[in-house]
Order: structure tokens, then sequence, then C-alpha cells
């Protein structure tokens, strides 16, 4: 065998100097395996008593994780979003934050610690040399990781310690609450909200920019108008989420332009009102070609003809605009004569 086959040949020798002068070679291996060092029991493998302890020790940790999810949650219903308080040395912070995030950390925390304390000082603490192997697993060692695993469960006492396995089951199982809680701020369910818009019988259209009613003579072929419904104004609280649902576009059309017969009945002396918000995905519609009576979404593109049902021509809409049914009343003004006949917006009745 070469000196390359064998690496422990070039190894140095140890050499000593005797009493008469000669060298004495000692081949010993100064990089030689020290082994393991002794076997030192635990406490607790030897004292029933010491185990005892431990196992409390880890249920009250478990037990501590769950305490603090349901304070988690207590918390999370208790404080209001607005409520701050004074910690040394952080200063004044919110108290909802403050506490979901102890809450939730001391949750985390113990069933860590609870972990790692029940494997220190009650799993198995015998040491285990096992031999390099290659990467790819032979059946047999499946089959012994297997048995190891079987081994290993067993020895944790996993079936024995019943106090810890239903300690950790809890604090495992309540933990995702704290996920679960953190929904609610997703806000309040839309129920039938995005069916309807302010525009009901007998409200006045009014102009957008002068804040009047319009009259039909208000309306000038080829122009192209936008109303809000009487009564929202600008500094209300639900403006913006109302004008979302209820801008209209109003434009005028020579009544023998106007293709389609509901369209026609909806309107009055070539009047027609739309919804200004887009099929797609809900832009506000801006653009209008007086000689095709086409409006134009700028986000992309889509075009509806406003003499034919605001059916789509063009673009990624699938769906014609809604038309507000007007007529006018007894002073002359533009009123509508009802809500939409189906939701505004991008395509919500196809989730109906
Ligand atoms: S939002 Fe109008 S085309 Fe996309």
């Amino acid at each position: 065998m070469s000196s390359q086959e064998n690496p422990e040949e070039n190894l140095p020798s140890v050499q000593e100097k005797t009493e008469h002068g000669s060298v004495a070679v000692a081949d010993e291996n100064p990089f030689a395996d020290p082994g393991l060092p002794p076997h030192e029991h635990r406490v607790q493998d030897i004292d029933e008593r010491a185990a005892k302890r431990s196992e409390r020790a880890v249920a009250f940790l478990f037990t501590l994780s769950m305490l603090a999810t349901i304070g988690f949650i207590a918390s999370y219903v208790a404080f209001p979003v607005d409520k701050s308080v004074y910690i040394f040395p952080i200063g004044h912070i919110s108290a909802l934050n403050f506490s979901l995030g102890m809450t939730l950390g001391v949750a985390l925390f113990c069933i860590g610690a609870g972990a790692v304390h029940w494997a220190r000082t009650l799993m198995s603490d015998v040491e285990v040399a096992d031999e390099r192997h290659p990467i790819e697993a032979e059946p047999e060692v499946k089959a012994k990781v297997m048995a190891d695993f079987k081994a290993g469960a067993a020895e944790s006492q996993f079936g024995r310690r019943k106090l810890i396995r239903n300690t950790m089951f809890g604090a495992l199982a309540m933990v995702p609450l704290s996920g679960v809680v953190l929904l609610r701020d997703l806000g309040p369910l839309p129920e039938d909200k995005l069916r309807h818009t302010l525009w009901s019988k007998g409200k006045l259209l009014v102009n957008m920019n002068t804040n009047e009613p319009l009259r039909p003579s208000d309306i000038a072929v080829g122009s192209l108008t936008f109303a809000k419904p009487e009564g929202l104004e600008e500094h209300d609280h639900d403006f913006q989420k109302e004008i979302a649902k209820a801008a209209l576009m109003i434009v005028r059309i020579q009544p023998d332009d106007i293709k389609d017969k509901q369209e026609l009945e909806w309107s009055h002396e070539g009047v027609v009102a739309y919804s200004k918000i887009c099929t797609h995905v809900g832009c506000p519609i801006s653009l209008y070609e007086q000689q095709t009576h086409h409006v134009l979404c700028p986000c992309h593109q889509s075009t509806f003809d406003l003499s034919d049902g605001a059916r789509v021509i063009f673009g990624p809409a699938g769906h014609a605009l809604p038309q507000l049914r007007i007529a006018v009343n007894e002073e002359g003004y533009l009123e509508a004569l009802g809500d939409f006949a189906e939701p505004v917006g991008p395509a919500f009745w196809e989730r109906g």
C-alpha cells in the first residue's frame, strides 16, 4: 500500500532523546480520535422526583403559552386602536400593539422553551455514534429511520407523560387562533352594499362641477357632463365611498341615433345617463367622442358605444355600462326614476 493510500504513514513520529543520547521513536498519532467523554447521568435520570419537577416545569411553560394566547385574544377585543400607554423606557406606544406583541411573543417563547427543557431534561440522554454513509437512502436505511423514529418517540416518553403531551397539544392548537382573530381586520362583510347606490326615485341629477341640479337644456350635444346624486356633498364622511358607485356621466344624443330600444325609453329627449365606472376594473371613464358616441376608459382602452346601450366594442371590459333611468320632474330638473338595475363597476353581478 502506498503512502498516498494510507495517510497515517505520512504522520510525523514523536522522537525522544534517551539518557544515552540515542533517539527513540514513539509511533503515536497526535490526531487520534479521542472518543466520547465518559457519560454522566443527569439528575433526572437517577432521581424520579427531579424528573417530576422537570415535567411540571415543561407543563407550566406550555400552560403559560395557552394563557398568553388567551391574553392575545382578550387584548384584541379589549383595547381600542387609539388607546396608548406609557412603557418605560420605550415611552408612549399603542396599548393594542404592545399587548398583542407581548402576548404572542410569550405564547411562542413558552412553546419553544418548554420543548427545549423537555428535550434537555427528560428525553433520552444516550450518546449515539453513527458512521458516515452515502446520501442516497437505501430501503434498509429508511426502515432504520422509521425504527429510530419510533424508538425516539418511545424514549421521549411522549405516551407516558400525558400531562406534557396534552398541554403541548393545547398550546400548539391555540397559537393559530392568534392568526384567526386577525382575519377580522379584513373588514366587515360588504353585505348588499355593492348592489345599491345612492340613486333612488326622485333624486335630482346634480352637476359635479357647479353643484347645481341639471336641466335637460344644460346638456349640450357633444358635451360630457358628470353628475352625482342630490344630497351627496364632498365634505360628507362617506363621499368617496358613495361617489365611487354613484358617479354618472350624461350625454345628449339625437333620439334617432339611439339604436337600443331600452336606452331610448330610459332617456329623456336624447339625454342619457350611464355609470361612469368602467366594468373592467373600475376606472372612471372620461373620454367621449361626439361623432361616434363612443366613450373610452383611459386605463385599458375599453370602449363603449353610448348610442347602443353602452355595449363594449373594444377592450377587456366584459359588460355594458349600467344605465340610470331618468325623467324630468315638474320643476324641469332631471331626476332618477330609481337605482341602477344592476350593480355598477367591474362585473360584480357575475360573482352574485
Ligand atoms: S378599467 Fe377600464 S378598461 Fe380597464
